[in-house]
């Protein structure tokens, strides 16, 4: 009867532990794409979580990734850190990159990661999205959020389709940052070269 109970209780633990994997959707490293050199996965992070995605998309895609970072870099306290993305938002104001890429030509489709600040995307991705002439480019945002909220998500993208002129700026995926299973999802979606 021991013995029994054992092994009942060990194939309960075994099932729970699949089931527990499967539903969060992380289910472990990407598997790694051939590089795609006409694939640009771009991204703004301040505590990691969009970069987290980022890194996936790239591995997923085989898309080149690269990070933007503030000229002036924002505070790592999180309160001073709002203060001046508010300021910036309210003042519609274009934050200066570091060491910005020379251009974008050679990329046919651009991921651009982002997490949500103050109900919209960080100004930051306006600088980088008016940058360059996006004519003709495909745009695919992606973002995450701590509320989700998708009025927030929606107004980024709109922020989004404003400085993005002249590219085809396909839905964006909103979804937190270890769901893989909805980032692999958008990615079936998108219509990459
Ligand atoms: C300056 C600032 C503003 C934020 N504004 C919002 C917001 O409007 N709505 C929201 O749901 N979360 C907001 N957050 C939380 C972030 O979206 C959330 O922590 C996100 O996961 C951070 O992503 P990251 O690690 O890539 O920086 C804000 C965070 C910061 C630092």
């Amino acid at each position: 009867m021991k013995k029994f109970l054992a092994v009942l209780i060990l194939v309960v633990c075994v099932i729970s532990v699949f089931a527990f994997s499967s539903c969060n959707g992380n289910e472990g490293p990407a598997e790694l794409a051939a590089p795609n050199e006409r694939v640009l996965v771009v991204y703004f992070t301040w505590s990691s979580n969009t970069e987290s995605m980022a890194n996936y998309i790239s591995q997923k895609t085989g898309g080149t990734l690269y990070e933007l970072q503030p000229l002036v870099p924002y505070p790592k306290e999180y309160t001073p850190c709002t203060e001046v993305a508010l300021k910036e938002r309210d003042e519609n104001a274009r934050p200066k990159i570091k060491d910005l890429i020379g251009s974008v030509d050679e990329y046919d489709a651009i991921f651009i990661g982002y997490p949500i600040w103050w109900h919209t995307a960080p100004m930051i991705i306006g600088t980088f999205l008016e940058s360059f002439d996006l004519s003709g480019k495909d745009i695919y945002p992606f973002t995450q959020s701590a509320s989700m909220n998708r009025e927030q998500f929606e107004n980024s993208m709109q922020f989004v389709r404003d400085c993005a002129k002249g590219a085809n700026v396909h839905d964006g995926l909103f979804a937190r940052y270890s769901d893989t299973r909805s980032i692999d999802k958008y990615i079936d979606e998108c219509d990459l070269p």
